[in-house]
């Protein structure tokens, strides 16, 4: 099982980033930072086609696991993880066969607040997403940073996340 994180926080060294480094290590997962993309916001017209999105979803759909991570901006997932869900429609319209390799791949979702409470119905449109893509969705955790590091509680609750991954149907097949 080859896994990758997308982190879309809006600083590259952010406590977004502090999670992403503790799945990274759990995982063995490799990286994308959507920050250091240039991704544009989706268009009708399809003419943002030569910035970076089409080498970003071509990396992507190289491995089996795909894991979002975005900090918690307005109860919200950040808007460059949104501009980027937004950019996938492209490979719905245009870029088909893309859409396609998408089919089957494994979804993880990981959100990182100030507030240790989860916004409520947060993750719907990750779950919801990566059912209209034909993935499958293998959970989805919230943590929280509060001041410059996590807590002991957030890091109990992702080594219990992750082992519960690890034992779950396909991530475990594989
Ligand atoms: C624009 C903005 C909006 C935010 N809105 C929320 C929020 O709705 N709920 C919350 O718990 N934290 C909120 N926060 C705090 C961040 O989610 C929190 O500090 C997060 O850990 C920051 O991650 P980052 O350093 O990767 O940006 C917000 C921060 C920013 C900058």
């Amino acid at each position: 099982m080859n896994n990758i994180i997308i982190q879309g926080s809006s600083r590259s060294q952010g406590n977004t980033n502090i999670i992403t480094k503790i799945i990274q290590d759990s995982l063995k997962a490799n990286i994308i930072d959507l920050k250091k993309k240039n991704i544009n916001n989706y268009s009708y017209e399809h003419e943002n086609l030569n910035d970076d999105f089409l080498s970003v979803i071509k990396e992507i759909i190289e491995y089996d696991t795909i894991i979002f991570i975005t900090p918690v901006y307005w109860y919200s997932m950040s808007g460059i993880m949104k501009t980027f869900f937004d950019r996938i429609t492209d490979c719905l319209k245009i870029e088909k066969e893309i859409g396609r390799k998408l089919k089957g791949k494994n979804m993880i979702t990981i959100s990182c607040g100030s507030d240790r409470t989860e916004t409520e119905d947060f993750f719907v449109p990750f779950r919801n997403s990566a059912n209209y893509l034909g993935m499958n969705y293998l959970g989805d955790i919230h943590t929280w940073i509060e001041k410059d590091i996590p807590e002991d509680e957030v890091l109990e609750k992702i080594e219990v996340f992750i082992n519960e991954i690890k034992n779950k149907p396909p991530y475990k097949n594989n």
